[in-house]
């Protein structure tokens, strides 16, 4: 890995990886520079700060951010960290203020980042200090359908550009009304694993029928959900694609099925399919005929530590991650449909969810083998479906031929070495937007009153 002082910690003829990057503190810490430092990063939602001045406290890798709303309507991502000492000018997770003041000696700041107040401006500071250039640092800040994102990286790309062929999937969860979505939570825990295990995870399908054996039991048994076994999994019309980093897993079927998997149960089942019959000649305008009925995304990541709908990966160390879970919602689903879906949503995946106890197990093993002295020497093997993947005639990407694949997790660590051996966004490739986009729905809906700008 380090020969060269370049990183090639993923074979793509034979899929064995180097598990070193799962432990290695050197590794990480160039992770925070080149991955954390440059890419588009999720923050959060609009539907969290909707009104002039509110704010939600978030993080860009392990660097503490406001994510504010200014009396003008435009959305800033700030450092939280007074450019006196480095003081946190907000020790909170929400609110609405106008202004931030920092603790230690009174610097205050607007909630736009601008310098506004010095204690002795005059009398200590003799009327020379540079207040204009002592704002709060802000990130590039972009959204798509609501959620927003952020980044350091001057020279990053446009987040349409970054999102690229991906957001062509995306839309079909994101995107599918008029009125948007809406943010709950964040459920927040720590888990010990590495950021990457959770979000490679993310394409893996192949662990459900094994690790899921008896959650999945109970879900069929008490909730009547469908079976989960291997021989289902295989014969599975689903495929994975793969865009600019961010993996995609998603049903291709003709089947007018909800698109909701949490809180679907034998008694609710009226209430989806109901939901999905009223809003598909909406949702088909929106998205076109193909996306709006033939497509249903399933797990999915967005690069680098977006998971499954709006979840962050946020790393706290190479074996340490915060997790953070938030609920989507369409904004204006029926309030039952919201109950049973903020419901289900957290028996699955939040922090006491089914899944979610299966999968933390073997995330920590799988960053736990990373630490062996002698098992690090051995490489994971994520050699499936190698060869079995390429462009698709209807679908953007490279899609896999299969639904158990590691299609994903191969071009995930390739992406990873592009970010990591890069010294500027100029050495890293783009796919380009070669998706037809049908339908009307855009990477913005136009602003409407009582909605957030955009900064
Ligand atoms: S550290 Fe914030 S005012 Fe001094
Ligand atoms: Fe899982």
């Amino acid at each position: 890995m380090a020969a060269t002082g370049k990183y090639a910690v993923i074979d793509p003829a034979t899929g064995k990886l180097d598990r070193r990057i799962f432990s290695d503190q050197a590794v990480y810490d160039d992770e925070m520079q080149k991955i954390f430092g440059r890419a588009w990063l999720m923050i959060g939602h609009e539907s969290l700060v909707p009104a002039a001045d509110d704010f939600f406290h978030t993080y860009m890798g392990e660097d503490p951010v406001l994510l504010t709303h200014d009396g003008r309507g435009r959305l800033h991502a700030l450092l939280n960290m007074c450019r006196h000492r480095g003081n946190r000018v907000c020790r909170v997770d929400d609110g609405n203020a106008k202004r931030f003041m920092c603790t230690y000696h009174g610097w205050t700041y607007r909630n736009d980042g601008a310098l506004e107040y010095v204690p002795g401006e005059n009398e200590a500071y003799y009327d020379t200090l540079e207040k204009d250039s002592l704002g709060l640092i802000g990130a590039r800040v972009e959204t798509y359908a609501g959620i927003v994102f952020a980044t350091w990286a001057e020279d990053a790309p446009s987040l349409d550009d970054y999102l690229g062929d991906a957001r062509w999937y995306l839309d079909t969860v994101f995107n599918r009304r008029d009125g948007g979505m809406q943010a709950l939570g964040p459920m927040k825990w720590l888990e010990p694993v590495n950021w990457k295990t959770m979000v490679d995870n993310c394409s893996d399908n192949y662990h459900v029928p094994t690790s899921h054996l008896s959650s999945a039991r109970v879900q069929t048994r008490w909730l009547g959900r469908p079976p989960l076994s291997h021989e289902d999994q295989f014969a599975s019309p689903n495929k994975h694609a793969f865009v600019n980093g961010h993996s995609l897993t998603f049903r291709d079927a003709d089947d007018n099925t909800p698109r909701y998997v949490h809180g679907v149960s034998k008694e609710t089942m009226r209430l989806f399919q109901e939901y999905h019959e009223a809003t598909m000649p909406e949702v088909e305008r929106r998205l076109g005929t193909l996306r709006a009925r033939r497509v249903q995304l399933a797990n999915h990541s967005i690069f680098p530590n977006g998971i499954l709908g709006l979840r962050l990966a946020l790393p706290r160390g190479p074996l340490k991650t915060e997790f953070w879970h938030f609920v989507l919602l369409e904004r204006d689903a029926p309030e039952e449909l919201k109950r049973v879906i903020r419901i289900g949503s957290q028996a699955n995946n939040g922090a006491a969810g089914l899944f979610e106890q299966d999968d933390v197990d073997n995330w920590r093993q799988v960053s736990l083998a990373s630490t062996s002295r002698f098992g690090r020497r051995y490489p994971q093997d994520l050699s499936m479906g190698l060869g079995h993947a390429g462009p698709h005639p209807d679908y953007p990407g490279l899609v896999s031929e299969r639904y158990i694949s590691e299609n994903n997790q191969r071009l995930f660590y390739r992406r990873w070495e592009e970010f990591m051996n890069a010294d500027s966004w100029a050495q890293i490739p783009l796919d380009p937007i070669t998706a037809r986009f049908d339908g009307t729905a855009t990477m913005n809906p136009p602003p409407r009153s009582g909605r957030a700008g955009r900064g």
